[in-house]
């Protein structure tokens, strides 16, 4: 493909489902989806948020639903169908947190819930969104993991499962549907200010400062930088990436060292 002609990139013309689009960095994927040009739908559980980011974001339709709930996803599914006909995109951006205790003292029914609306619930989506992009020969899906899935951090162990989950699911689908014309990547967020983290941070739940330190760009992330990268993902400018995880994390998971990043090499003398 040569197309010298298109410095810019575009989704005009394509209709986006973003899932957890009413708050975060789903909403800030559907206001860039929306000024992209795509058609957005947010899919959220929140039907009150959901209603109010429809002016702030400029998307066109919410449905209502709980992803983890495989009728609600195939009702909203249908509804999007019924009312735009068809789904070009999806932006799998729904999850909760977890209870940041450690394995044995989880309630299991809670660790249950948070497995499945971060896992079970973009399998959902993706099954659900898939099936029509297959008889269609296109479609690119960008799912949302996490650096907890990535590497492991005490106390997180059902959100870190689920999002390890992601990116297994997300690898799985590449291969089962890139012969089908659909390609399935995932970003891995670091920190992000998005009101999950800042109730986080009110709560005094962990010390920014301490992450800042532990990031080798020395900053938490802003919501529009995830947005960006799934964005790139979903459009034609990613047309050969499948399969793929890609971290937005200020280099989070690349640093390896033991100690704060900005202190600089041990010196050895
Ligand atoms: N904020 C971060 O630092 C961070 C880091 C890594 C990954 N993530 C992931 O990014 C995604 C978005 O996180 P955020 O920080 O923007 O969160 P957020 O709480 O701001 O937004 C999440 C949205 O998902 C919706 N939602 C929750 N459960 C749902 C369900 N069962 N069905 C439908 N909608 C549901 C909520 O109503 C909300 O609108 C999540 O998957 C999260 O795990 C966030």
């Amino acid at each position: 493909m040569h197309d010298r002609a298109s410095p810019h990139f575009n989704l005009d013309g394509r209709t986006a489902l973003v899932t957890g689009g009413a708050s975060g960095i789903g909403a800030a994927a559907a206001r860039l989806l929306h000024e992209l040009g795509a058609k957005v739908v947010i899919a959220d559980i929140n039907a009150q948020a959901a209603e109010a980011a429809l002016e702030e974001t400029g998307a066109a339709l919410h449905v209502t639903g709980d992803v983890a709930d495989a009728e609600s996803v195939e009702r909203m599914v249908d509804e999007i169908h019924a009312r735009l006909g068809r789904i070009d995109l999806v932006f799998n951006s729904a999850g909760i947190g977890d209870d940041l205790l450690p394995v044995h003292s989880q309630e299991p029914a809670r660790w249950q819930r948070v497995v499945d609306v971060n896992l079970r619930g973009t399998y959902l989506v993706c099954r659900a969104a898939g099936r029509e992009m297959l008889e269609r020969g296109s479609g690119s899906i960008v799912n949302v993991s996490s650096i907890v899935g990535l590497g492991a951090f005490p106390g997180r162990s059902a959100y870190g499962v689920a999002k390890a989950g992601v990116i297994h699911l997300t690898k799985t689908l590449a291969c089962e549907w890139g012969p089908r014309g659909v390609r399935v990547n995932c970003i891995a967020p670091a920190y992000t200010k998005t009101p999950m983290v800042r109730s986080l941070l009110e709560r005094k739940i962990f010390d920014p400062a301490t992450i800042e330190r532990r990031t080798p760009l020395g900053r938490l992330a802003e919501q529009e930088e995830m947005a960006r990268a799934a964005a790139f993902l979903l459009s034609d400018w990613a047309s050969y990436i499948t399969g793929a995880v890609l971290p937005v994390d200020g280099g989070w998971s690349a640093y390896g060292a033991a100690g704060d990043v900005d202190k600089g090499p041990p010196v050895q003398v």
